[in-house]
């Protein structure tokens, strides 16, 4: 295997050199199921991409599904360079959503805000009164996603249903605050620093958050509201950031790979959504308070695109490592295909450049670390511009995993060691991470915790 260099040896193929995803091809779905890779006793694995087809499989959400079967039913043959490429192969199988984080098992929603909120510290005068703010807290953003309109803020005043989502989660600090540390878990760490970090703590960390997101902003303004009106003596809110994709109304390919403010595609090599890879990239299948959960990596990354506009396609697309309009791997032809790590061009100089953010991100370098990206872009409008004219927008770097150890972490270290070629235009300076429990049989994610 290459070291985060991005030395080309002849193993670099571009496929991790341990890949438990691709157990359906060498033993069928059983092979997945190694013990410490089990999955929820709640997930019911479904038969085959034949099924998926079929339409026969049950669980997964109408939306999750439907994003499935619209990417199985066009034929590679008519689709043209720019449309996404079906990749139902054997290691593809659809499985059931579960109980899973509230939407993740859903596409992503076209806006969203990320709301982070601490305990006030009138609330915690003990771990007690610690514990009944952040559970009243919890159980509050419950009923959101179901109210009907006309509740707090403009939520659903003459709008049409829509998708919303509303997904709770929990801070390393919060359990520290309830006497909980011990119950946290291993796969639960908090980042280490990275040679990228430029973070101002006031939009880092937090006891709490919220992530809403809906494929309308005015419904998404509504359910904000409705999470800030729960904020109150017992908690209040530390930071916020909102973000947007294409809506689907106006993509050529809604269930196509989203592009970020830099013009390329993001989210080609994310495993697809609902898929046994997928979920073995986002559930926690270990017992406990956090089984059938996920963790939650945010960073907030702003980009200088004024000077990313200013190189030429070519500089930009070597930073990436992939075709801007295709989004197709350096020397390949389709967004789906797998890098090849090892091409060289005629001057015997890799294709995919050593430092190109493709390469270093790739699980070759990466110990086979496992995300699913998830992030919407942002930009904070003219009273953004900071006072050197610069504009202030970028991405919110959101990747759920199972363990964070073997997730977010790894990536962003084999980003730092080979100096990824994106990072010269980008700022980190918001980090956080958060566990975020499935509700499972509780009445609100994180109770069994809360309450114990
Ligand atoms: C503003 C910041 C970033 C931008 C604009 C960006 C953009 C991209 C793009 C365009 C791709 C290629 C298409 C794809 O596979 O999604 C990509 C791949 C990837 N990025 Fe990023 N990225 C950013 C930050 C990060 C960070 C912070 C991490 C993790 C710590 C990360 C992890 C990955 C991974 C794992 C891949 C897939 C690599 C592979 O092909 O195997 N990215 N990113």
């Amino acid at each position: 295997m290459s070291g985060p260099t991005g030395d080309l040896t002849p193993s670099d193929q571009g496929q991790p050199p341990v890949d438990p995803g691709d157990g359906g091809v060498h033993g069928g779905p059983g092979a997945l199921l190694d013990p410490h890779d089990a999955v929820s006793r709640r997930t019911l694995f479904t038969i085959s991409g034949a099924a998926a087809l079929a339409g026969t499989t049950m669980g997964i959400t109408a939306g999750g599904l439907a994003a499935q079967m619209t990417r199985t039913r066009r034929s590679p043959d008519t689709a043209p360079d720019t449309a996404p490429v079906p990749r139902l192969a054997p290691t593809d199988m659809t499985v059931t959503s579960g109980d899973l984080p509230h939407g993740l098992a859903d596409p992503v929603p076209a806006f969203g805000t990320l709301l982070a909120f601490d305990v006030t510290p009138a609330a915690r005068r003990t771990s007690h009164t610690t514990r009944a703010a952040a559970s009243a807290f919890l159980r509050g953003t419950g009923p959101i996603p179901t109210q009907p309109s006309g509740g707090v803020g403009v939520s659903g005043l003459d709008l049409s249903p829509t998708n919303l989502q509303v997904t709770p989660g929990i801070g390393a600090s919060l359990l520290d605050a309830v006497g909980l540390a011990g119950r946290r878990p291993e796969a639960f760490v908090d980042l280490p620093r990275f040679a990228v970090d430029r973070l101002d703590p006031r939009v880092c960390d937090g006891d709490l958050l919220v992530q809403v997101g809906a494929e309308d902003p005015m419904r998404l303004a509504g359910a904000v509201q409705q999470v800030l009106s729960l904020a109150g003596d017992g908690v209040r809110l530390r930071w916020s950031r909102s973000g947007f994709k294409a809506t689907a109304a106006a993509s050529q390919h809604p269930t196509g790979t989203p592009r970020n403010l830099m013009g390329h595609r993001d989210g080609s090599a994310n495993p697809p959504l609902g898929t046994v890879r997928w979920d073995y990239t986002v559930r926690v299948p270990t017992p406990g308070w956090m089984r059938d959960g996920s963790y939650l990596v945010v960073r907030q990354i702003r980009i200088d695109l004024t000077r990313w506009f200013a190189e030429p396609a070519d500089v930009r697309d070597r930073a990436i490592g992939r075709d801007t309009t295709s989004g197709a791997p350096l020397g390949g032809h389709g967004e789906f295909e797998t890098a090849d790590l090892s091409a060289r061009d005629a001057s015997g100089q890799p294709v995919i450049p050593r430092s190109a953010h493709l390469r270093l991100a790739n699980q070759v370098n990466t110990r086979a670390a496992r995300t699913y990206r998830r992030s919407w872009n942002y930009d904070d409008g003219f009273d953004g511009f900071d006072a050197s004219g610069r504009r202030q927008a970028g991405l919110v770097f959101v990747a759920w995993q199972s363990d964070i150890c073997r997730g977010s972490t790894p990536i962003q270290q084999s980003l730092d060691a080979g100096h990824d070629g994106l990072s010269d235009y980008l700022t980190h300076f918001g980090s956080a991470v958060f566990a975020i429990p499935a509700r499972g049989d509780d009445d609100y994610p994180g109770q069994s915790l809360l309450e114990s």
